[in-house]
């Protein structure tokens, strides 16, 4: 059973380590960002009320997120564990977590921190192009992981469960850095 969360700035590797995870371990990978870039491509309600926050690179309502990883947790192929992969991003969504987390009886095992530099994310994101990976939007997403997003580094820090890990390098690498410290080898 692995139960993780990926932290890190936009551009860290969230995803990328994440899919690979979720094969090794056989446990679904929960990212809220594709989640919201599936309900804006679905224009469902939800997306549409997501669309402006995500396109200006701002945070989409704690609520909104809450209901989705809410319903996500307690389906059941996530009864076996699962990787959060950009949830939670604020203090208001590690505590609801927390909470859930608890009602369910399946705490957090680990959260890894993936460190990498801004330049080396901006140069990420701009050859990757995304819908918000202009420019602007992408210093944005950094202002706000700073200001919303940082302040979990010191939460989980806390309660034992943060594992900084150096981002940079080959996919492979870091995948095997990531396993050290789930593994604690
Ligand atoms: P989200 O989709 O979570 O985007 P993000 O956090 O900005 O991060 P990215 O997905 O861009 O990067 P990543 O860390 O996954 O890295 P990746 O592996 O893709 O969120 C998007 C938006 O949705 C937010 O701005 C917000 O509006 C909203 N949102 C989402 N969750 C929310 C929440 N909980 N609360 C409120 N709002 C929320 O890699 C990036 C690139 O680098 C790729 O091209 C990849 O191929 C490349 N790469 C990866 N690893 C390496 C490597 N080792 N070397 C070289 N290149 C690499
Ligand atoms: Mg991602």
């Amino acid at each position: 059973m692995l139960k993780i969360v990926l932290l890190g700035a936009p551009g860290s590797g969230k995803g990328t380590q994440g899919a690979e995870l979720a094969t090794r371990y056989s446990v679904p990978q929960i990212a809220t960002g594709d989640l919201l870039r599936e309900a804006v491509a679905e224009d469902s309600e939800l997306g549409r009320a997501a669309k402006a926050a995500m396109d200006a690179g701002e945070l989409v309502s704690d609520e909104t997120v809450i209901g989705m990883i809410r319903d996500r947790l307690t389906s059941p192929d996530a009864a076996n564990g699962f990787i959060l992969d950009g949830f939670p991003r604020s203090l208001a969504q590690a505590e609801e977590l927390d909470r859930l987390l608890t009602e369910l009886d399946r705490p957090l095992q680990r959260v890894i921190h993936l460190q990498v530099d801004n330049e080396e994310i901006v140069q990420r994101l701009t050859d990757r192009g995304r819908g918000d990976d202009t420019e602007e939007t992408i210093r944005n997403r950094l202002a706000v992981f700073a200001a919303q997003t940082e302040p979990l580094v010191a939460y989980y820090e806390a309660r034992g469960l943060l594992t900084p890990v150096n981002g940079s390098g080959t996919v492979e690498e870091i995948q095997e850095r990531i396993v050290r410290a789930i593994e604690g080898a």
